[in-house]
Formats: C-alpha cells, structure tokens, sequence
C-alpha cells in the first residue's frame, strides 16, 4: 500500500466513524425534541452533556416506550424512532403536574365554527361531533357568533382564529407540514378552545374509506374534538385518542375507552332509565393489577379512574402511571349489588389511607350504595 492511498483508507475511516457519530448525534436529538414536546423529558433536563442528562434522556425513553409498549428498556432502537417519526396528535402524551386538573365544559349545549369551511368540510365537521353527542350528554350545534369551539386549517407559524383567546396571538405550537403534527388543539377553558388542522397534509375529506396516502379528516377532527371537549390521549390502539394515527381510520367510531372517558366527564344523556354514572379518582402510587377476564374481581383492583354502571354492567378504568385497562363485568342483578357493594367499600379503605376526610367519604359512598339499592 502506498502512503497516499494509506492516507485515503485512514480519511475514509475517519468520515465513517464520523458519520455514525453524527447519525447517533441526529437522532438523539431528535428523540430529544420529541420527548420534549409531548411531555416526557423537561426542557431543561437536557441541556448540558452530563450523566444526569444520560440518565433522565434514558428514563424519558422508557417512559415512551412503556405508554406505547415498544421494547426497549429505555435505549433508543429503530422500533422506537419509526413510532416517534408517524404522524400524530400535536398534543402532548404527558402532562405536567399543572395541566392535570380535570378541564370540561360547564354546560352540556356547545357551538362550533370551522372557520372559512367548504360545505364537505362542514359536514365531515358535523359527523365529528355527532360521534361525541351520541355517547354523551352534549349537544352540538354550529353557530358563527362565539362558538365555544372554533375550528381552523393553519400551517407552520400560525396565529389563534378568534380574538377571544386569552394571552398570545400567536399559537405556541408549530404545524411543520406533511406528516408529523396532523393537527392540535387545545382543553376547554372559559370563553373558547381552538382546534388547528395541519392544511399542509393530503385530507380525504369524505365519508368513506380513505386512499392510502391520505389523511382522515373525520379520524383527526373525532380526536381533536376529544381535546377540545377536555379527553387525552390514551395508549390504547382502539382508542380514538391513542395519538398517533394508524392505518386503518374509517369507520371512525368511539372505543369503550373513549365512551368511559367523555361519559366520566359529562355522564349520559337523559333519556332511558339508566343509572348515572359513579365516578370516583383515587391517587395512588400502587402498581395495578392487572386481569382483563370477565370475572374480574373488583375488590381486588388496587387504582381505579372512573367507574360506570350501565343498564347490568360495571367498567371500571384504570390507570397504571402510563398505562390503562379496561374492565367491563356483567353481572346478574344481585351479583352486580354485591360486586358494587364490594368496589365502593374497597375504594373507601383506599380514602382511609389518602385522605383526611374519611369519615365523610365513607358517608357519601354508603349513600351511593344506597342508591343504588333502589335503582338495581
Ligand atoms: C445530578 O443529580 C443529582 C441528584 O439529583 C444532583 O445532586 C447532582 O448535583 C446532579 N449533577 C449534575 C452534574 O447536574
Ligand atoms: C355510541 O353511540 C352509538 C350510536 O348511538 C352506538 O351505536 C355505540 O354503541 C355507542 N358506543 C359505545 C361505546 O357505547
Ligand atoms: C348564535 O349565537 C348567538 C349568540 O350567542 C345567538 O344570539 C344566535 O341566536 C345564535 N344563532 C343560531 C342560529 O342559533
Ligand atoms: C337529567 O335529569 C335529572 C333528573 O331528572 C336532572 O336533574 C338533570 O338536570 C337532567 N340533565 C340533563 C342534561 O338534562
């Protein structure tokens, strides 16, 4: 070998190594963003190269991998790039300590406007809605004059459509063209939530199945709309608020997940016989068992979210941190007093060890169940 062409072998060498240096460096960083933007690594967590930024970079990784059950352990695989890289929801996965409080509605009848709509975006719009107002105690109507959700096709930097919105013109939230964010919106607040459509992706805007490389509008609004009505996202594929778009959209229609969610916070319309639903949050750090069978016991749950007793069925969701379950259990009538009996009683022991306020607890709770003696 010559020097001069030792020199080119060590040169070549050397832009190898750099480049998987760089791609490595890409990556992170863009994992970094990602992870960032939707609520699972601070910003300011990151900033400087230190052990702690490996740790909490590698802990962020786990978490996003544990909500969306990709293998991983916390390392940065190709499994967990292409899921970072489909297109999704702009709204973050996890929210901070201050954006949790529950946000709804404080009245049942909303308006909504999409702003410079054709007809066909209208009446996909409609379809959306109807979709939450059939499993819910809503209604929905458009009116232009302050509707209290206001729909708009935005792109890249973008402004608020309706001067009612509080703080800043400008929306904090980029739309970066084809693919990635699809759209955003924001939780209900006091005078209007605004919902922002990516104009840049290829929308199919009917009410059919959609061509492959497009984009559902009835999917993306029936989500957005979930936000807007004051939902996040669940990890759950079926759910219309997993976050993330998969590819079979149409027909858009509400998962047991959703149902249990929008009905937690506005209960059922008032038109059969139906017991009201019992609803109950309870914090613990307990790591939640888990048993999806039919016969589940109740008492035997450890965190419980919500609770609905519909017609001779009780669900019951729960949250593990990142995780949720469903369980839905029919029982005879008697066996549905008992198991209710059990869970409200199980749940009461729960308040014992959280909260001051037991005794009163308690209280209202045997009240519940005694209610509930006389409806079953
Ligand atoms: C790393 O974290 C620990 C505990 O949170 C802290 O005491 C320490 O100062 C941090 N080190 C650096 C270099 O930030
Ligand atoms: C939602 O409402 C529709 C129409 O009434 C109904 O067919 C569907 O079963 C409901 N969804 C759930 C999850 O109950
Ligand atoms: C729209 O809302 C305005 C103000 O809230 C109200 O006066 C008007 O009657 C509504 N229009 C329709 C068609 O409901
Ligand atoms: C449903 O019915 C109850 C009792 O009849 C009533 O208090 C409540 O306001 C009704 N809710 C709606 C949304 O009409």
């Amino acid at each position: 070998m010559t020097p001069a062409h030792g020199i080119a072998v060590i040169a070549c060498a050397i832009a190898v190594i750099a480049a998987i240096r760089d791609s490595v460096a890409d990556s992170d960083e863009e994992a970094i963003r990602f992870l960032q933007t939707y609520g699972y690594l601070d910003g300011d967590n990151v900033q400087t190269i230190s052990d702690n930024a490996t740790l909490a970079l590698r802990h962020a990784i786990a978490l996003f991998q544990e909500y969306y059950r990709i293998p991983g352990d916390g390392v940065l695989n190709e499994a967990t790039l292409e899921q970072m890289r489909k297109p999704r929801c702009g709204v973050k996965d996890i929210l901070n300590d201050l954006d949790d409080s529950p946000r709804k509605w404080a009245k049942t009848h909303l308006t909504w406007n999409f702003h410079l709509a054709s007809e066909s975006v209208l009446r996909v719009t409609e379809v959306a809605f109807e979709i939450w107002a059939a499993n819910s105690s809503l209604m929905f109507e458009r009116n232009s004059t302050n509707p209290d959700i206001v729909i708009s096709f935005r792109k890249d930097f973008h402004t608020f459509v309706d001067p009612r919105h509080q703080g800043s013109r400008i929306c904090p939230s980029l739309l970066e063209g084809p693919g990635n964010v699809l759209a955003h919106a924001f939780l209900p607040s006091s005078e209007v939530s605004e919902v922002h459509v990516d104009s840049a992706e290829k929308w199919h805007i009917e009410l059919t199945v959609n061509p492959d490389d497009t984009i559902h509008l009835l999917h993306t609004l029936t989500h957005e709309i979930g936000h807007a009505l004051g939902l996040h996202h669940n990890p759950l594929k079926d759910a219309i608020m997993y976050a993330f778009v998969l590819s079979k959209t149409f027909p858009v229609r509400l998962s047991e997940a959703d149902f249990l969610a929008i009905q937690n916070l506005y209960g059922l319309r008032n038109k059969s016989e139906i017991a009201g639903p019992v609803t109950t949050t309870v914090t613990t750090t307990t790591i939640a068992t888990r048993d999806t069978g039919n016969s589940a016991d109740l008492c035997a749950l450890r965190r419980v979210d919500a609770v609905l007793v519909l017609e001779n069925r009780i669900s019951v969701t729960m949250a593990g941190k990142f995780d949720s379950e469903i369980f839905g259990i029919v029982c005879p009538k008697d066996g549905l007093l008992e198991q209710l009996r059990a869970l409200l009683k199980r749940l009461a022991q729960m308040r014992n060890v959280f909260s001051s306020e037991d005794d009163l607890e308690e209280e209202r709770e045997e009240e519940e169940a005694r209610k509930f003696s006389h409806s079953v």
